[in-house]
């Protein structure tokens, strides 16, 4: 049988760097006999730079052969002026978009050894352990019509449509249902239903769902203002939490911070099943580009390595591995080594994005 198929698409600022990271995991699981077929591609303004567009279509078309997609991040100011459709992000929403991954899973956990880097009091964080489900592929991001347009009275409008079909809910709502249950059973769902159609009709599905087919599942609603401040109040609360697509872009930054730093969240985005059972995956860090350190070492690579470590668990079937993995990132951030984001209230000096990896990687070797 052939080995598995990864695309990485290392993309903008920092991406490459903590991508080069992920590599070194990719090698030391080779060596261990267990192989990937690695391709690399260019996406967001590498891929404009080279290309003219931020995701080309023989990118795109690879990105739908291979079993998993690995990006780093998108996105720099030195394309503020090209115009929206070309800019690094508009690659992103598309990559998004045609493979159709719907479902963003976004953990966020609060490694021991970090307690203390969160903005919060420690009580608050320490143990903390829960998944934001967020709508990937339609809301406000993909609604039409959109655009700027004139008001023919020397003014202009800017346009966006939110906007979600019940089918668009209703197989989140069960992405969610499916995470509750292998978790502790709980889904809180958010939108704003006192001001929002679209968000009377999500509570209206995501209960109707909950009731016919997930009624092990215990289902709250919250209005995602309240939803936001409840998450930075008693973050504990919760186990899963499905959301839209704007919502869910917010609140998990938020919830990246309850963590210590965004520089530790990863994601993964699915879509539908394909021939071999497996959902459509690409895996991201929730962190962007951060053109402001990029090329300086400085970047935590630990989000874009516990994405990998997502893409272990579903796309390859390598759940041992997996925990391995993140085992190995407790045993580092444990021993007390950080990268500059994570440099706490007693300070200390920080290790670079290359050490970090190698840190990874001979936590990884101690764990054989
Ligand atoms: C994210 C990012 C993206 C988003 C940007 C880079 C387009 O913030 O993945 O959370 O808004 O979805
Ligand atoms: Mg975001």
């Amino acid at each position: 049988m052939a080995n598995p198929s990864i695309l990485i698409l290392p993309g903008d600022g920092i991406g490459p760097e903590v991508m080069a990271e992920v590599r070194k995991i990719i090698d030391w699981l080779g060596t261990r006999g267990i192989a990937f077929d690695v391709q690399e591609g260019l996406i967001g303004g590498a891929s404009y730079d080279a290309f003219g567009v931020p995701l080309s279509d023989e990118t795109l078309t690879r990105a739908q052969a291979v079993d998993a997609v690995l990006l780093g991040a998108v996105g720099s100011p030195k394309y503020d002026g090209v115009e929206y459709s070309k800019r690094p992000e508009a690659g992103l929403l598309r990559i998004r978009k045609e493979m159709d991954l719907y479902a963003n899973l976004r953990p966020a956990q609060c490694f021991e050894a970090l307690a203390d880097f969160s903005s919060l009091k420690r009580d608050v964080v320490s143990g903390l352990d829960i998944v934001i489900v967020r709508e990937l592929t339609s809301g406000v991001y993909f609604g039409e019509p959109r655009g700027i347009i004139d008001d023919n009275e020397g003014g202009r409008i800017g346009i966006n449509t939110q906007r979600y079909t019940t089918n668009e809910i209703r197989r989140i709502a069960r992405s969610a249902f499916e995470m509750a249950r292998r978790r502790n059973g709980r889904v809180c769902s958010m939108e704003k239903a006192n001001v929002m159609e679209s968000g009377v009709l999500w509570r209206e599905e995501v209960t109707k769902i909950g009731a016919e087919e997930y009624p092990d599942v215990a289902l709250s609603h919250m209005y995602a203002d309240n939803g936001l401040m409840q998450l930075v109040r008693n973050p504990k609360q919760f186990d899963v939490i499905v959301t839209d697509n704007l919502f869910g872009d917010l609140l998990s930054d938020a919830a990246a911070m309850l963590t210590g730093s965004l520089g530790m969240l990863p994601s993964a985005s699915l879509g539908a099943p394909m021939a071999n059972g497996r959902p459509k995956a690409l895996y991201e860090p929730v962190h962007g580009s951060a053109p402001d350190i990029a090329g300086q070492g400085k970047a935590n690579p630990i989000a874009t390595i516990l994405s990998f470590a997502m893409a272990l668990r579903y796309s390859f079937d390598l759940g041992g591995e997996a925990d391995r993995l993140e085992r190995a990132v407790e045993r580092v951030l444990a021993d007390g080594l950080r990268t500059a984001d994570l440099m706490g209230p007693e300070g200390g000096s920080p290790i670079s994005t290359a050490e970090m990896g190698d840190a990874i990687i001979a936590a990884l070797d101690a764990s054989l």
